[in-house]
């Protein structure tokens, strides 16, 4: 389908989501237990799943944007009188729409925004996961769209920030009992940890003694009925600059062919 037709049906579906017809798509467990702290969300047990056209209902992006969009769908439907910060927040709008028609309030920092531009609470501006322009216990919620395997990656020009930064910021400027939700890609771009998939390194960014009930959702691992997403050349080869060494990277070519690009989404509470 062409890219351009794609954009407009996703602008659409951000503008179009409702919060009352997503809490009715996504109530209840929608996931299947794998191990201690992870779950999974197979494609033939997702609420997105079409069975009769064998088919994720989401009719445009790449598989990896579908499995966003449709977490996203499941964990910000329901935000009444909640303060949500988004860090990160590009030009992606459905999480921002959802959180506001279901009575909360967003508001975004992200980096690429001029700095001059100072957030306020209700709306964007610049600023960074290590350098939250909030004061402590602002916010009830923070979150991520296919943000957080960036911060700490060096590449590309980028001045990198420590996870260990980033995650006490976020833990300062939110209320006890705050929550979580980061979502990012594995096998696909961004820090090490994230390209080659280690998910216990991953899980280790989150302190137990700040964080309590930390879960990962696992998005597509298991995709069968649908097709594999394997990584691309771009990852492989090298011709996107990643942080993986040659061992890393040697390992992950092994195994190329069996591999498939997956979303994680980690939720967790504040002590
Ligand atoms: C792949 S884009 C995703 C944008 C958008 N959330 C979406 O889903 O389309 C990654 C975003 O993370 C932001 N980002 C990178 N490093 C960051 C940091 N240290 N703190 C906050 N945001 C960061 C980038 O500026 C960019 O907007």
């Amino acid at each position: 389908m062409h890219s351009k037709k794609h954009s407009i049906l996703k602008r659409w579906h951000s503008l179009t989501a409702r919060p009352q017809k997503l809490q009715q798509k996504w109530q209840g467990k929608f996931w299947q237990a794998q191990s201690k702290g992870v779950v999974n969300v197979e494609c033939r047990n997702c609420r997105s799943f079409d069975a009769n056209h064998k088919q994720c209902s989401i009719g445009f992006g790449t598989p990896l944007r579908k499995c966003v969009v449709s977490s996203i769908e499941a964990h910000f439907n329901d935000c009444k009188n909640r303060e949500v910060l988004e860090i990160g927040f590009g030009r992606f709008m459905l999480a921002r729409n959802l959180i506001r028609k279901s009575g909360g309030r967003w508001t975004g920092i992200e980096p690429q925004v001029n700095p001059n531009n100072i957030p306020v609470l209700g709306k964007g501006g610049h600023g960074d996961a290590a350098n939250i322009p909030f004061p402590d216990q602002t916010f009830d919620m923070a979150f991520g769209i296919q943000s957080i395997e960036h911060w700490a990656q060096k590449v590309g020009g980028r001045t990198p920030s420590a996870y260990k930064t980033c995650f006490a910021e976020i833990s300062r400027v939110l209320k006890p009992g705050g929550t979580i939700y980061f979502d990012a890609p594995i096998y696909f771009h961004g820090h090490a940890m994230f390209v080659a998939g280690k998910l216990q390194d991953i899980r280790k960014c989150f302190d137990d003694s700040i964080w309590q009930d930390v879960r990962i959702e696992k998005w597509r691992e298991n995709f069968a009925p649908l097709e594999q997403y394997p990584p691309s050349d771009t990852v492989v080869n090298g011709d996107w600059p990643i942080e993986l060494d040659d061992n890393e990277l040697q390992e992950l070519l092994e195994k190329r062919e069996d591999l498939s690009v997956y979303m994680i989404a980690i939720t967790a509470t504040k002590r």
